[in-house]
C-alpha cells in the first residue's frame, strides 16, 4: 500500500479524519489480545487473532506456523523483523493448520491437541494444579499458569528450548539446545548446560559422538576462569545485559544498560550467542559470543570433515575423502578407498599443514621424533592418522577417528592422514582457503537471527486485513508526519549520526563530543599521555567509569576511522582493555575505554614498587594470552606494535589487561602500500625488523613480549641493566640473553638466583622463573622466525602455572 502525502488543507483534514477512525477501528480490532486465557477456554490455530500478547506487548503467544501444515504453540519476540522464537512447546512434534488447540481445562493443565484430537504436549498435572485459575503471559516472556490468588503454578521458564531471556533463572536441572539448523526448530545437536562437575558448558551431542568443546577444553577448569567449588549451579542474564554464574562465568552484553531486549541463544550452528532488537530496524545484533572461533565448535564437520575460514566457516573433506551428502557438508566425508590390517597393504602418509582433528587419541607421547610418531601409527592398525607438533619437544598423537577437525593457521603442527598407496591424493586446493586471521576484511557480523527466518503464510482473514490495512496506513502516515516534523526541526544538523547513542553494526557506541566533555568534566583527570595521545577519567550517564582517549594525529576519513574503530571495538578478551565506543566529528577524535582501577604494570614493578612473584606470573601469562588472542583469534588481524609496561593496566585482581591494541591500524592506513611505513614503538621494546625495513608481523609484539618478561623477572628497567658504560639498550639485552644462554646452557647451580630480582628474596618458583627466562630469551631472538609464536608461549607457562610455590602474596 503506499499513501501519497499531499499537502492542501483540505487533503490535510480528510487525513487526519480518516487517521482517527482508523486508528480507532484498529483499537477496537486489536482490543481483541488479551493476555490471559481463563480455565475453561483455549486458542486455536485458525483464529489469527488468537493470540496472548504480554502487557507490554514485547511477546506474543500463540500458534506459529511455517510453510502450510507445520505449527508450533510457542512465544516469540512480537516485535523482532523475523518473529523470534523464544520459547516452544512442542518443537519436534508441530501440528496442523486446522483443528489444533491450546485449551486451559478445567483440571488446571495447559494442552496441546492436534486435529485428530490427540495429545502433542501438556503441562504437568498433579494436586496442586486444580487450582489454576489462568494462564496469562508475563513481560518477561514467561507463559504462567496461576491460581485464583495470583500464585505461580507452572511456568515455561522452566522450560527452557534454545534460548534464555533476561531474569529467566538457569539452574542445573535446564538446558539450551539448539535448533537442528537455520530455519528449523527440531532438537539439534549442540547444548548448553550444567555439568556434573557444576561448570557450564557447550556439549556437541550428535549422532556418533559427543564432545565438549567450551570452555576450552585443553585447560582445566581453573585456567578457563571457572570454578567447580560452588554447587549451587545457577546463572542469571540480569536487566542490564550482565551474565553471572555460580561457576564464575561473567560476561555481559557490548551495549550493557538498561531498556534493551536481549537474547542469549544456542545457536544452530553452535555458538552461544547474546542478542539485543535493535528497536528500530527489527533485526538482531550479537552483543558477546562464547566462541571466537567458530571451526573450534566440536561436531560440525561430522566424521572426517575439516573445517576452514573461506572467510565464512565451511566445511571440506581431506584428500582421498568425499563427502557424504553433498546437500548437507556437515554430515561429513567418506573415504575413498578401504584400509585393511593385512600387512601386504601399502600406506602412505599424506601432510595437511595447519590442520587438527580433536580428540579420539590412540597414543600420546612426548618427546618423540617424527618418524618413531609414524611408526606408532603404522604398528597400530587402528590409527587412521597421526598428529604431530613441533612446540618444544615433538608431540605426537596417534588418531583412532577422525571428528572435530579444523584449520588454524597457528596450529603448530600437521595431521599425517593414513592412506593407501594406491589412492590419488592431491591436496585439495579447497582447502588452502584464506586463513581466519590473515584476511583484510572483517567478517561482518550476522544480522538477525540466524535460527528464524521463516515465511508466516498464515491467512489473514479478510475484515482483520481489512482494518489491519488502514491502521497500517495510519501508521505510516504518523511516521511521515513525524518524519518531516523532525526534519524540519534538525534542518541543519550536520550529520544523522551526532543524535546521541548510535550503535554501529554489533558492537558498541558513538558517542557525541559533548558527552564525553561532560563525562570527563571537560578532560579534567588526566590518567596519562602517550605518544597516541593523552587518556582522561570519565564517569557516563549510567556511572560506568571509563578511560577517555584524545587522539592526537589521526588523519584518516571518518568512514575509515569509523570502520576501523568498529572493529577494534568487536574484540573482546579478558587481558585487553574493553572499548566501549567512540567519538568522531571534525576536530575530535576519541576512544571511550573501560577504566582499570590499578593503573599500569610499570608503576607496580619497578622500583621503588615491587610485585610478588605470584602477582608476575599470573601477569606474564595474562598478557601472552591478550596477545595470543590478538594475533590468532581475533575477526582480524590485529599487531599491537608497542608491547610495553605502560601499556600494560592491572585491575583490582592483578589480571593485566592490554591497552592501546589496535591504534597501530588506526595509524597506519595512510595508504594501503605503505602499510607500517611509520616507525612505531618504544626504544628498547623495537623488535629489529622495524630498523631494518623487513614487512613487519606479529613477531615484533613476541619480541616485545620477550623484553618485558625479561624485565619482569629482573624487576628492573633494561634500561638500567647495564649500568657501566654507555652501550645503546639493544647491546644491554644482547648482553643479558648472551649471558643467561651461557647460564641455561651450562646449567650452572645458582644461574636462575643470579638473573632473577633480587627483592624477591627467593620467594618465588624455580620452575616458573626459568621459563620465563627461557621464553623471554627466546622472544627476543634476532631471526624472527625463531620467535615462538604467542599461542606456544601461552602454552609453555601454562604448563608450569599450576604448581605451588613460595609465592609471597605482596609487600613493600
Ligand atoms: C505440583 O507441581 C508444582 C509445579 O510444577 C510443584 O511446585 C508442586 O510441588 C507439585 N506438587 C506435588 C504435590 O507434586
Ligand atoms: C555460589 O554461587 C551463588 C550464585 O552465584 C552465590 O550466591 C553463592 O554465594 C556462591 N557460594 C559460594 C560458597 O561461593
Ligand atoms: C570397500 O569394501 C566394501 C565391502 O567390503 C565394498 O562394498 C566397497 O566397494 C569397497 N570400496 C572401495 C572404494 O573399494
Ligand atoms: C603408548 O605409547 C607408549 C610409548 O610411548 C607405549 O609404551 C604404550 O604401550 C602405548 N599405549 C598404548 C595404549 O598403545
Ligand atoms: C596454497 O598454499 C600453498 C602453500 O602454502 C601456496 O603455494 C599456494 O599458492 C596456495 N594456493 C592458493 C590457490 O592459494
Ligand atoms: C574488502 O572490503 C572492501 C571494501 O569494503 C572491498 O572493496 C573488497 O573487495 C573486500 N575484499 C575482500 C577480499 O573481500
Ligand atoms: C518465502 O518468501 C520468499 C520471498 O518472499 C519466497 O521466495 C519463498 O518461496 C517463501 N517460502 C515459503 C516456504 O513460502
Amino acid at each position: 500500500m503506499r499513501y501519497q502525502v499531499v499537502s492542501s488543507p483540505k487533503n490535510v483534514v480528510w487525513f487526519l479524519t480518516l487517521l482517527t477512525i482508523t486508528v480507532f477501528f484498529h483499537c477496537s480490532a486489536t482490543a481483541k489480545t488479551q493476555n490471559s486465557l481463563k480455565r475453561g477456554s483455549s486458542l486455536s490455530v485458525e483464529d489469527d487473532s488468537d493470540f496472548l500478547t504480554s502487557p507490554d506487548e514485547s511477546f506474543t503467544c500463540g500458534f506459529y506456523g511455517v510453510g502450510t501444515n507445520a505449527y508450533w504453540f510457542s512465544t516469540w519476540f512480537t516485535n523482532s523483523k523475523s518473529r523470534t522464537v523464544v520459547w516452544m512447546a512442542n518443537r519436534d512434534k508441530p501440528v496442523n493448520s486446522l483443528g489444533s488447540r491450546v485449551s486451559l481445562r478445567n483440571d488446571g493443565s495447559l494442552i496441546l491437541t492436534d486435529v485428530d484430537g490427540a495429545t502433542v504436549w501438556q503441562t504437568s498435572t498433579n494436586s496442586s494444579s486444580l487450582d489454576v485459575e489462568r494462564a496469562e503471559l508475563l513481560n518477561s516472556g514467561n507463559l504462567v499458569l496461576k491460581d485464583a490468588h495470583g500464585k505461580i503454578l507452572w511456568q515455561s521458564f522452566d522450560f527452557p528450548t534454545d534460548t534464555l531471556l533476561p531474569n529467566q533463572p538457569f539452574t542445573k536441572s535446564k538446558k539450551l539446545i539448539s535448533t537442528l539448523g537455520r530455519g528449523t526448530f527440531g532438537t539439534g545437536y549442540f547444548s548448553f548446560y550444567f555439568d556434573n562437575d557444576n561448570v557450564l558448558k557447550l556439549m556437541y551431542d550428535g549422532p556418533d559422538i559427543s564432545s565438549l568443546y567450551w570452555p576450552d577444553p585443553d585447560y582445566s577448569v581453573f585456567l578457563n576462569g571457572r570454578t567447580n567449588y560452588n554447587s549451587s549451579r545457577i546463572a542469571v542474564l540480569d536487566d542490564s545485559g550482565n551474565f553471572l554464574s555460580s561457576d564464575k562465568l561473567q560476561f555481559s552484553a557490548s551495549d550493557m544498560g538498561v531498556g534493551v531486549k536481549r537474547r542469549l541463544t544456542m545457536d544452530y550452528d553452535g555458538n552461544l550467542r547474546l542478542y539485543s532488537l535493535n528497536s528500530l530496524t527489527g533485526f538482531w545484533v550479537i552483543t558477546w559470543e562464547a566462541m571466537a572461533e567458530l571451526c573450534k565448535v566440536h561436531g560440525i564437520c561430522g566424521r572426517n570433515g575439516i573445517c576452514i575460514y573461506t572467510p565464512q566457516p565451511k566445511c571440506s573433506c581431506p584428500p582421498g575423502y568425499e563427502v557424504v551428502d553433498t546437500s548437507n557438508l556437515n554430515k561429513g566425508c567418506k573415504p575413498k578407498f578401504n584400509l585393511t590390517c593385512s600387512q601386504s597393504q601399502q600406506v602412505k602418509f599424506v601432510q595437511i599443514q595447519q590442520v587438527d582433528f580433536y580428540g579420539f587419541d590412540l597414543n600420546y607421547s612426548e618427546p618423540i621424533s617424527f618418524d618413531n610418531c609414524r611408526k606408532f601409527c603404522l604398528e597400530d592398525c587402528r590409527c587412521e592418522a597421526f598428529s604431530y607438533r613441533l612446540t618444544g619437544e615433538g608431540r605426537c598423537y596417534t588418531k583412532s577417528a577422525l571428528f572435530n577437525g579444523y584449520k588454524s593457521p597457528n596450529f603448530p603442527g600437521s595431521i599425517y592422514l593414513r592412506l593407501p598407496m594406491s589412492v590419488e591424493a592431491s591436496l585439495s586446493t579447497k582447502l588452502n582457503a584464506s586463513d581466519a586471521c590473515s584476511r583484510t576484511n572483517v567478517t561482518k557480523v550476522v544480522v538477525g537471527s540466524p535460527s528464524v527466518y521463516a515465511n508466516s503464510t498464515k491467512r489473514l482473514r479478510w475484515v482483520y486485513m481489512y482494518w489491519f490495512a488502514f491502521a497500517v496506513g495510519a501508521v505510516e502516515i504518523l511516521f511521515i508526519l513525524s518524519a518531516w516534523w523532525l526534519l524540519f526541526r534538525r534542518r541543519g544538523a550536520a550529520a544523522p549520526i551526532e543524535d546521541g547513542y548510535h550503535v554501529i553494526s554489533s558492537q558498541f557506541r558513538m558517542f557525541c563530543y559533548p558527552e564525553l566533555k561532560k563525562a570527563t568534566k571537560n578532560f579534567k583527570e588526566e590518567l596519562g599521555r602517550g605518544a597516541s595521545g593523552a587518556v582522561y577519567k570519565g564517569v557516563l550517564a549510567d556511572e560506568r567509569v571509563v578511560a577517555v582517549k584524545k587522539l592526537a594525529d589521526i588523519y584518516q576519513g571518518e568512514d575509515v576511522f569509523w570502520a576501523e574503530v568498529s572493529t577494534i571495538g568487536k574484540i573482546n578478551h579478558m587481558n585487553l582493555v574493553r572499548i566501549w565506543g567512540f567519538c568522531s566529528d571534525d576536530k575530535h577524535r576519541l576512544l571511550v575505554s573501560e577504566y582499570v582501577e590499578n593503573g599500569s604494570l610499570d608503576k607496580h614493578l619497578f622500583p621503588p614498587n615491587f610485585l610478588g612473584w605470584k602477582e608476575r606470573f599470573k601477569v606474564a601469562i595474562g598478557i601472552a594470552k591478550g596477545l595470543a588472542y590478538l594475533h590468532h583469534e581475533c575477526l582480524e588481524w590485529v599487531i599491537h606494535c608497542d608491547v610495553k609496561p605502560e601499556n600494560i593496566l592491572l585491575d583490582s585482581n592483578f589480571e593485566p589487561k592490554i591497552a592501546d591494541f589496535g591504534l597501530a591500524k588506526l595509524s597506519q592506513r595512510g595508504s594501503l602500500s605503505s602499510m607500517f611505513s611509520r616507525i612505531r614503538g618504544t626504544k628498547g621494546y623495537m623488535a629489529p625488523e622495524w630498523a631494518l625495513n623487513l614487512p613487519i608481523t606479529a613477531k615484533v609484539d613476541v619480541y616485545s613480549y620477550g623484553v618485558l618478561i625479561l624485565e619482569m623477572v629482573k624487576g628492573i628497567r633494561l634500561s638500567s641493566w647495564v649500568v657501566e658504560d654507555s652501550e645503546d639498550q639493544e647491546a644491554e639485552l644482547t648482553r643479558f640473553v648472551r649471558v643467561a644462554k651461557k647460564k641455561i646452557r651450562c646449567g650452572e647451580d645458582q644461574w636462575i638466583e643470579d638473573m632473577l630480582d633480587p627483592r624477591l628474596e627467593g620467594q618465588f618458583s624455580r620452575n616458573q622463573a626459568a621459563k620465563m627466562v627461557e621464553i623471554g630469551v627466546s622472544c627476543v631472538e634476532e631471526d624472527r622466525s625463531k620467535r615462538p609464536t604467542m599461542d606456544s608461549v601461552v602454552q609453555e607457562l601454562l604448563e608450569c602455572a599450576d604448581e605451588s610455590h613460595a609465592g609471597s602474596p605482596h609487600k613493600k
